[in-house]
């Protein structure tokens, strides 16, 4: 594995794999890595002849009061597992190098438009302009030809999904299942804050989802009763859980569903335990033979 820091030396390597006729498949992280991350690179390294992964903790993705400064770090840990996974080029660019003259003198942004209007995007104001627009400066600098998204940010992967279809960028971007623990909670570099008490609590997110995929099994589809199910069935279980939404939303559109579900779904939800907002989803999808769940 190489490791890099400078985008010349980036294109240099890619574009000699390119001259190769190599294909490339890109991973975007934030460091801490764990095994949703890794079953990405797995996924990439299966799909492609090379494999580029970034870690970057993006300042413009984070709010004034979000957790940007604690945000776990551990550069020695994620460049064995880089490479123990089987990564090309780790490229761990500096903020000058992603933001020239600081991530302040940003001037020209991608705009996610509606898609950001509610979920994350409605709690974390800005957030989604952030993440749309360190992922197309990441793309223009490596140029991959697949690039792969966790469901675990739902909402990111399908405004990232929509973002390449609609700017016309040259990427395939695929969306990988969530990877989990044993007993559901989805994997996070944010885990590592849960107290004892808040992580056995935090099972409450994939419960509550699986209640969901049960009711709508046996038909239920009113998308308010779903919600208040599952606020009903977190604030039960979960005493130390605030919850920041539960919302069923239209999987294309990414609109709050009023009323029953008649197309595709994402049933997403936030909580907090403590000042950690944990976030997980159910993607619902409306085939000839039933419902197909993921
Ligand atoms: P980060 O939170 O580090 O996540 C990097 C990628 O790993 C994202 O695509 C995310 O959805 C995926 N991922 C995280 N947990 C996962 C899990 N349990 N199972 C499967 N995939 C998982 O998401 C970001 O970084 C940033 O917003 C980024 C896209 C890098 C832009 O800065």
């Amino acid at each position: 594995m190489r490791e890099v820091d400078r985008v010349s030396a980036l294109r240099d390597t890619v574009q000699r794999w390119r001259c190769e006729s190599q294909s490339i498949g890109f991973v975007a992280t934030m460091g801490y890595l764990h095994a949703g991350h890794l079953s990405l690179v797995e996924r990439a390294r299966s799909e492609n002849d090379r494999v580029v992964m970034s870690i970057f903790v993006n300042p413009t993705q984070f709010g004034p009061a979000e957790d940007l400064e604690r945000y776990p770090r551990d550069l020695e840990r994620d460049r064995r597992l880089a490479e123990q996974s089987g990564v090309d080029i780790l490229f761990a660019p500096t903020v000058e190098t992603m933001y020239p003259g600081g991530a302040e003198s940003q001037q020209v942004w991608v705009d996610p438009g509606p898609l950001a209007a509610h979920m994350c995007g409605a709690s974390r104001p800005g957030h989604f302009r952030g993440v749309v627009t360190v992922v197309s400066k990441l793309f223009h600098m490596v140029q991959p030809d697949r690039a792969y998204f966790g469901q675990k940010d739902g909402q990111q992967a399908l405004i990232i999904t929509r973002m390449a279809r609609d700017l016309s960028f040259p990427v395939d971007v695929r969306i990988a299942p969530t990877v989990r623990e044993p007993d559901g909670l989805a994997l996070s570099s944010r885990n590592v804050f849960l107290s004892p008490d808040e992580r056995a609590e935090a099972v409450v997110l994939s419960r509550s989802l699986q209640l969901t995929r049960e009711a709508m099994s046996v038909g239920e589809r009113d998308a308010h009763h779903l919600e208040t199910m599952m606020r009903a069935f977190i604030t039960e279980t979960a005493p130390s859980a605030r919850i920041d939404y539960v919302t069923v939303a239209d999987l294309d559109s990414l609109q709050p569903i009023d009323g029953d579900i008649v197309g595709d779904a994402l049933v997403a939800l936030a909580v907090f335990f403590g000042s950690t907002r944990l976030i997980d989803n159910l993607m619902v999808r409306r085939l000839e033979d039933g419902l197909r769940f993921s």
